[in-house]
């Protein structure tokens, strides 16, 4: 047993929507950052770093959304050691109930030298003057020293002293290219705390990338060295190979709490739901094998280890699949179901939804049991995520037709809604079936985006599996991702299309996005 009297706090600070967005293949629409954000709140992370607002006017509009709905949990901007930036910030966080200004700055000689050109007193100036003037507009200022793990640690100790003094209220140490390995890592943090003038003032949090594959193990000998704060993001998502995974440290520090003596104030409960969400809205599969939310995270194969668990659970699993709310044993859903059990499943799968949004799941969930025997949490989750996350649809598909073969080129008619009512049809040739019907699209909408990612995958097992196809598209160096569901495959890509579309007309007509023309006039 455990004496919780003596538990210590880790803060835990989300990066999901900011690190783990910039990664390629991973950005998220408006909708989906408010959703995930939403879910991050529920979660009880402390900090949510919201995004880098002075980056892109769609980052400042997502930092300046989810500022103005998050009420339980911090919510953090990033911002470099430049005035314009932090002015950025303090405009992006002004409704957030709990605002924090990150700044950060690169203290490794490398970075110093090649990327900043700054000597190491311009540095030091520099970190200082700038949490200086972010503490004019917020009290809650943090530093980071990009590349940390391989800086000098006197220096670092020297710039960490210094911004403490000009108002830091935490000093984070990041391993920003995952060079580091655990005892040298938790020997830093250490050092850091030994040796900064002025360290008790400032709460110590690191921010660990996962090259090396120790992204986890690098934190948690940080916990060992006493650091207050970990910065994470679901899944391990990430630049690069990824961030240290926010469930992983989570239920390290839960499930050995009799080790760490050690706690955060996460709702475990919620792990599930928003790791599937993140996929869902990024379109980055969780592996399989991957700890605590990965398919086979609690599935015993070989037949001694069934036995063993069937005999006693604790033989096989440390923990449980309900303890990150991984529901077990439920009712099969199916084309009897009514709509109280599928509300009931709903609710076990963490999605809370208002009637009308409810009764056009519902819809489609009678539709899609009528193709398919069972349907699967992961189905309904699809069809939630393809209703709920969504933008307003700007255009809406009505009808199609595709021929394909082996020897003639591919065709395909497609027939458009539009949201004024309207209805618009095209045809168009293409090599193969998609893009066919992809060409269609364009002479509709008048646009011809870059198709940069497509995927298609299937939802279950099973010959009646639904298809999901994940498309990403670049229109004037701006990128949408787009997802789509159906039982028919050349269905599930239109969907995806379209949805992609609708994600960039939203955000040119609400005015996130400027074409290119206006900007070039602007800056005439
Ligand atoms: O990896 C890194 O160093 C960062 C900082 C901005 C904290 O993401
Ligand atoms: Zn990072």
């Amino acid at each position: 047993m455990t004496d919780n009297s003596s538990i210590r706090r880790i803060r835990i600070f989300d990066t999901t929507l900011r690190d783990g967005e910039q990664s390629p293949g991973c950005s998220m629409n408006l909708q989906e950052k408010l959703e995930v954000a939403r879910r991050l709140e529920l979660l009880r992370a402390d900090i949510i770093e919201a995004g880098f607002p002075v980056s892109s006017p769609g980052d400042m509009e997502s930092v300046k959304a989810i500022a103005g709905i998050i009420r339980n949990s911090t919510v953090a901007g990033l911002c470099r050691c430049l005035e314009k930036d932090i002015d950025a910030g303090r405009e992006a966080l002004a409704h957030a109930v709990n605002p924090r200004i990150h700044v950060f700055l690169a203290t490794s000689p490398i970075h110093m030298e090649y990327k900043l050109k700054m000597t190491p007193d311009q540095v030091v100036e520099q970190a200082a003057a700038s949490v200086k003037y972010a503490r004019k507009f917020c009290s809650d200022v943090e530093f980071s020293a990009e590349d940390a793990s391989r800086s000098d640690p006197d220096f670092l100790c020297r710039v960490f002293a210094d911004a403490i003094a000009a108002g830091a209220g935490t000093v984070n140490i990041p391993d920003t290219v995952g060079y580091a390995m655990p005892e040298e890592f938790g020997a830093l943090v250490r050092y850091v705390k030994e040796h900064t003038p002025g360290i008790e003032k400032a709460a110590i949090s690191v921010h660990v990338h996962n090259d090396l594959g120790l992204a986890v193990a690098n934190s948690m000998a940080a916990v060992a060295a006493g650091v207050d704060q970990i910065e994470c993001t679901v899944n391990g998502i990430g630049e690069r190979a990824g961030n240290a995974s926010l469930e992983e440290i989570v239920m390290a520090l839960r499930v050995r709490k009799d080790y760490w003596h050690t706690d955060t104030r996460i709702d475990a409960g919620q792990i599930y739901t928003v790791s599937r969400l993140v996929s869902q809205v990024t379109g980055v599969k969780v592996q399989p094998n991957k700890a605590i939310v990965g398919d086979n995270a609690f599935a015993h194969e070989a037949g001694i280890h069934q036995h063993g668990v069937l005999a006693n659970r604790a033989t096989y699993e440390i923990m449980t699949p309900e303890s990150v709310g991984i529901p077990r044993n439920r009712m099969v859903l199916g084309k009897h179901s009514g709509r109280h059990a599928f509300d009931e499943r709903l609710k076990e799968l963490g999605f809370e939804l208002d009637a009308k949004t409810l009764d056009e799941i519902f819809a489609q969930f009678k539709i899609l049991a009528d193709k398919k025997k069972v349907v699967s949490d992961r189905d309904i989750e699809a069809l939630v995520m393809g209703v709920s996350a969504s933008v307003p649809e700007t255009w809406q598909l009505n009808r199609w037709v595709v021929n394909c073969g082996s020897s003639l080129r591919s065709t395909s008619t497609i027939q458009l809604r539009h949201r004024d009512s309207s209805y618009h049809e095209q045809v168009s040739v293409g090599d193969g079936p998609i893009d066919a019907a992809f060409k269609a699209i364009n002479r509709i909408i008048g646009k011809e985006p870059v198709l940069e990612t497509y995927k298609l995958d299937a939802v279950t097992d099973g010959e009646d599996a639904q298809g999901e196809t994940i498309v990403k598209i670049t229109w004037e160096e701006r990128h949408w991702n787009g997802r789509g569901v159906s039982t028919d495959v050349v269905e599930s890509s239109i969907k995806a299309y379209l949805s992609a579309i609708n994600a960039m007309e939203w955000e040119f007509s609400a005015g996130m996005v400027k074409p290119k023309d206006a900007l070039q006039a602007e800056s005439r």
